[in-house]
């Protein structure tokens, strides 16, 4: 089988603060392979931005730091590669559309500036074929009259337009790998079509592969091949986007789906957020020993209380879960490799 473009193994984060040092990330594995969307999902402060910040190293460090684990890219180390192979692979092999598109724009350069400019770095592209290309990226976004807006600052634009800008600028060089965390949550319905369409046909142009990470699982429905459910810093369940939303292993990814109407049954019912599960994700400053779930779980065992359920193999190619009711499951410890 081919093997994955990028391959994530035992990736580890710490945060300190004045109460300690905090895992924000233990142990995830993860595979993605060319041409495929990969969506994350799972509750606010599971992981989720910081697993995608991490691929790049772009942890806010102090105080976070990425204390183990290997970003394979190509098989290249991304943990170990030097400052100057980062500056290439980000925002031209790898590129990101952040979470909040203000902190990526810079307020004193044009939008056309700042989608050229990558352009010309990483493409060598001449200034006015930088800006030409610009206004192509900015009319694929669906922005109207591109040719004036290229010109204005970000200030002068609203929430969406910079999102949108935010996704021009990501997908004008063509990465290898996309990485959006929440891409569309700021669009309305007919300009997120838009986007997972022009997502769409990057993947089918040039292979490019998506790590997505949402909270709409009419989005994820939509999307993703493969989908991957964190829970307090770990993955908690993974598999095809068909296995995860119709044969949910794990308690929780059973909750978030067993709350939402209908997957499919109309526009109106995909369109749902994550839905409530009674209790709260626990604090990653409380965390005590065993499965971070048991005290929302209903269906937690002794067992769960004292010892972290690893991610086992289920039966369908791919599907894997860290929870004791699967205990019985043939191969401990499944790592991607087996599992992608
Ligand atoms: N600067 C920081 N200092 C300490 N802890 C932090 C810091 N930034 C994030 N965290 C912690 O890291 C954990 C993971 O955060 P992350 O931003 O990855 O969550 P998320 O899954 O993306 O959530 P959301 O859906 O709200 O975007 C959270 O529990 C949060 O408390
Ligand atoms: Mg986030």
């Amino acid at each position: 089988m081919e093997k994955p473009l990028l391959q994530v193994k035992d990736l580890r984060v710490t945060f300190n603060s004045r109460r300690g040092e905090a895992m924000v990330l233990n142990g995830v594995d993860f595979g993605i392979r060319a041409g495929e969307t990969l969506c994350v999902v799972g509750e606010s402060g599971c992981g989720k931005s910081m697993t995608a910040l991490a691929l790049l190293r772009l942890i806010p460090s102090p105080p976070g730091r990425i204390t183990g684990g290997q970003v394979l890219f190509q098989g290249e180390d991304l943990l170990a590669a030097d400052d100057a192979r980062m500056r290439e692979v980000r925002g031209n092999r790898i590129s990101m559309i952040f979470q909040e598109p203000m902190t990526s724009l810079n307020p004193v350069f044009t939008v056309g500036e700042q989608i050229g400019e990558s352009l010309r770095l990483h493409a060598g592209l001449e200034p006015a074929a930088a800006q030409a290309r610009a206004v192509e990226m900015l009319k694929q976004v669906g922005i109207p009259a591109p040719e004036r807006r290229v010109h204005e600052y970000p200030h002068q634009m609203s929430g969406g337009m910079r999102q949108r800008v935010m996704i021009a600028m990501a997908l004008a060089c063509r990465p290898d790998i996309l990485i959006a965390d929440e891409p569309t949550t700021a669009l309305d319905v007919t300009v997120q079509a838009q986007i997972f369409d022009l997502l769409r046909e990057l993947q089918r142009d040039k292979g490019t592969a998506i790590l997505m990470i949402t909270h709409d699982m009419g989005a994820v429905a939509e999307m993703a091949d493969r989908v991957m459910v964190m829970y307090a810093g770990r993955v908690i369940e993974q598999g095809s986007c068909e296995q995860v939303l119709s044969a949910p292993a794990h308690p929780y990814t059973r909750g978030l789906i067993a709350c939402l109407p209908e997957l499919g049954s109309s526009q109106e019912a995909t369109r749902e957020d994550l839905p409530e599960i009674p209790g709260v994700v626990p604090s990653i400053w409380e965390l005590g020993s065993g499965c971070a779930f048991r005290a929302r779980c209903r269906e937690a065992l002794p067992r769960c209380a004292s010892e972290v359920p690893p991610l086992v193999a289920l039966e369908g190619q791919g599907h894997g879960v860290a929870c004791w009711l699967h205990s019985q499951a043939p191969k401990l410890r499944a790592r991607t490799e087996e599992l992608a």
